[in-house]
């Protein structure tokens, strides 16, 4: 009963401290990715401005940060790290060995560090802090409430902890838990990509801008195409609520899910494919064009991404 009740998300707080007894939260790092997450930490009520105390390197990005959401600035890593149950590592990969260094004399069994830092394995997290870690890569999608959060969780680790983590993220992402061998394809594929897909959409545009001889302005064409993307992601969630339900599945994307998600339902993808292409006109011709270069495109832009994280991965071993 109380526990059907605290799955509402109306005792959320109570609900996270109930399986693992955490209840202060504490950040290392507000660049980007710290700075989101403490602010939608605190928006989205997983918890009060109180119990959310940061550190960073130098205090400009912190003192912006607590005097924009209300949380505690703190002095240094290992203040936070005192002071908080879940203590996030949102630092660059070069920086975390010695953040990890310099908060280890705080770390009991009862902390768990929930690190962001791309490419720094879950078996040099425990190794440098002695304590449970968890793997996550949030996307900047999150900012609007949208967009994945995966998560890798160490052998071991028991399913109250995990089910609270995936819950401190599910108001604002959808959080989706994966083995760690997969976790770059997938920080590629779900945190890198609206980087990637804002520079294919507007390589659209721009050819679209070049082939009218500069009588669409390219500014033009790109707020176009912006609308166009916008209204495609709005249909493609709609025809994929519909298999959800089609499939008996829930049609809220926001609750967590289990890993991997299967639909024996067609893809919306295709279906929104074929109501638009429809056979022997004009745009299947642009998808023959899309489907015959695009392998190529793709294989080139995961390759490179993933030479890189081979050679930040490379650099830490140094
Ligand atoms: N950005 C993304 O979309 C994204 C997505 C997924 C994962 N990640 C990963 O998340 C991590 C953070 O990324 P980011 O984009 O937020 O980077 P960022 O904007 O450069 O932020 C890193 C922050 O860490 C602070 N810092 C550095 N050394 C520190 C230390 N010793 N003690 C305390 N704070 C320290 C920096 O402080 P200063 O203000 O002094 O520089 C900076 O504010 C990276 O490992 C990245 O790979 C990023």
């Amino acid at each position: 009963m109380r526990i059907r009740s605290f799955m509402t998300g109306n005792f959320y707080i109570p609900f996270k401290q109930m399986l693992i007894g955490m209840k202060s939260i504490g950040i290392i790092g507000t660049g980007h990715i710290g700075s989101l997450l403490a602010k939608k930490l605190v928006e989205t009520g997983v918890v009060g401005p109180q119990e959310l105390c940061a550190a960073n390197r130098t205090p400009e990005k912190l003192n912006k940060l607590a005097k924009e959401s209300g949380i505690t600035p703190c002095k240094d890593n290992i203040g936070v790290a005192k002071a908080s149950d879940i203590i996030f590592v949102c630092v660059r990969p070069a920086e975390a060995k010695a953040v990890i260094a310099e908060i280890k004399p705080a770390l009991t069994p009862q902390k768990l560090i929930i690190s962001t830092v791309s490419d720094v394995k879950l078996a040099d997290l425990k190794a440098w802090s002695g304590i449970d870690c968890v793997r996550i890569i949030p996307s900047v999608t999150s900012e609007y409430d949208r967009g994945v959060m995966v998560i890798s969780f160490p052998d071991g680790i028991g399913d109250a902890v995990k089910e609270s983590v995936m819950r401190l993220f599910e108001k604002f992402s959808l959080p989706y838990v994966t083995a760690e061998e997969n976790i770059s394809a997938l920080s590629d594929l779900t945190s890198s990509s609206p980087a990637i897909i804002a520079a294919v959409i507007q390589e659209f545009a721009k050819a679209a801008s070049e082939m009218s001889n500069g009588r669409i302005p390219l500014s033009d064409a790109e707020e176009l195409i912006r609308e166009t993307l916008s209204g495609t992601a709005v249909l493609l969630d709609k025809l994929s609520q519909r298999n959800a339900v089609q499939s008996g599945k829930t049609a809220n994307l926001k609750t967590p899910v289990k890993s991997p998600v299967t639909s024996s339902v067609e893809s919306p993808f295709d279906i929104l494919i074929e109501s638009v292409a429809t056979k022997g006109g004009i745009t299947a011709e642009g998808v023959v064009a899309v489907r015959e270069t695009a392998p190529e495109l793709y294989g080139k832009v995961l390759t490179n991404m993933q030479n890189k994280h081979k050679k930040v991965e490379q650099s830490l071993k140094n």
